[in-house]
């Protein structure tokens, strides 16, 4: 069957959903966020046909292999199939995705009642560098869910910081230790935490970028972290979400190597941003480091297990 009607619909309850979804919202913000998830379903599905109609206007396909097509273009079909796969493999993980929203939102709607008791709004999840909510759930249920995690250490300060210590506060012992490598942004992390009450919770501590030692590679730009406490308590979980991607390429890989010696056996060491290319190739490679294994996938976040 043509993929035209399916396309042309595809691209016409996505406009639609938008509208409709927009205008809704103002009435019911449910509603409205509801609609506006059918349109990002039907978004998808339209760019992705739309993809393969591309594809085969530059190749100059009617779709499979051209018999008398050279190893050229038998390369380039090959290509453009490997594309198809994986673009396929990222539709199934946004449409999983998508269907955890709600009960993602429910838990977010009970934990902020449950950590936050005063009318003070929480640092924005997802947006302005801030890890996602998936991961902030994770971090939290961690803490809340395991009395024997005291510590946590986490490279790039901000909302993370405030919503673990939070957690913290609520179980009644632990503590978040927070580097960053910018000072103004460390102390809009204090300030927030601040308005909190959360200041006994969590500790931001400078750590400017410098080239550092690391193990196996060339040195590199990242944290300076002689502020560390001498006697920090060995780390239950490691949340990287810095230094920043402009840093650097593989720009969090020092994190690992160089705090190992830091991490209490059985820690996890979250690593935030493994939907972008770099930090999929660091969760990789920590993977094949002695002691590390895979844990988990929550959202953007790819959680592994350190025991060594
Ligand atoms: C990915 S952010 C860390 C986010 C933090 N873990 C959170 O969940 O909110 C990494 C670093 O970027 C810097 N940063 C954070 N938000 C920023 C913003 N809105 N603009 C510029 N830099 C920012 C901070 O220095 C931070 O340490």
């Amino acid at each position: 069957m043509s993929r035209e009607m399916p396309r042309r619909a595809a691209w016409v309850v996505a406009a639609a959903a938008a509208v409709v979804g927009a205008l809704l919202s103002l009435a019911s913000p449910e509603a409205g966020l509801a609609v506006l998830g059918l349109g990002l379903a039907a978004l998808t599905v339209a760019a992705f046909l739309s993809f393969q109609v591309l594809i085969q206007h530059v190749v100059g396909l009617q779709g499979g292999q051209r018999p008398g097509a050279g190893p050229g273009q038998q390369r380039v079909i090959a290509a453009v199939r490997q594309g198809e796969k994986s673009l396929g493999q990222r539709i199934t993980a946004l449409g999983k995705q998508l269907d955890a929203q709600p009960y993602l939102n429910a838990e977010l709607v009970r934990r902020y009642g449950d950590l936050v008791p005063t009318d003070q709004p929480m640092p924005t999840l997802g947006a302005n560098w801030a890890a996602t909510a998936p991961t902030i759930l994770f971090i939290i249920d961690r803490v809340l869910g395991d009395p024997e995690r005291e510590t946590i250490l986490e490279c790039g300060s901000g909302a993370s910081t405030v919503w673990a210590a939070a957690a913290f506060r609520k179980r009644g012992h632990g503590h978040v230790y927070s580097i960053d490598h910018d000072p103004e942004f460390a102390e809009v992390t204090r300030r927030n935490l601040r308005t909190h009450g959360l200041q006994d919770w969590a500790t931001v501590i400078d750590a400017p970028l410098t080239q550092v030692d690391v193990p196996g590679r060339d040195p590199m730009p990242w944290y300076d972290v002689a502020g560390l406490p001498a006697d920090l308590p060995g780390v239950d979980l490691l949340f990287v979400d810095g230094p920043p991607r402009p840093t650097g390429p593989q720009a969090r890989y020092p994190a690992f190597p160089v705090l190992r010696h830091l991490l209490a056996p059985g820690a996890l060491v979250v690593l935030d941003d493994t939907n972008r290319r770099d930090e999929r190739d660091i969760a990789k490679s920590w993977q094949r480091e002695p002691g590390m294994s895979f844990h988990q996938q929550v959202g953007r976040s790819t959680a592994l297990r350190y025991t060594p």
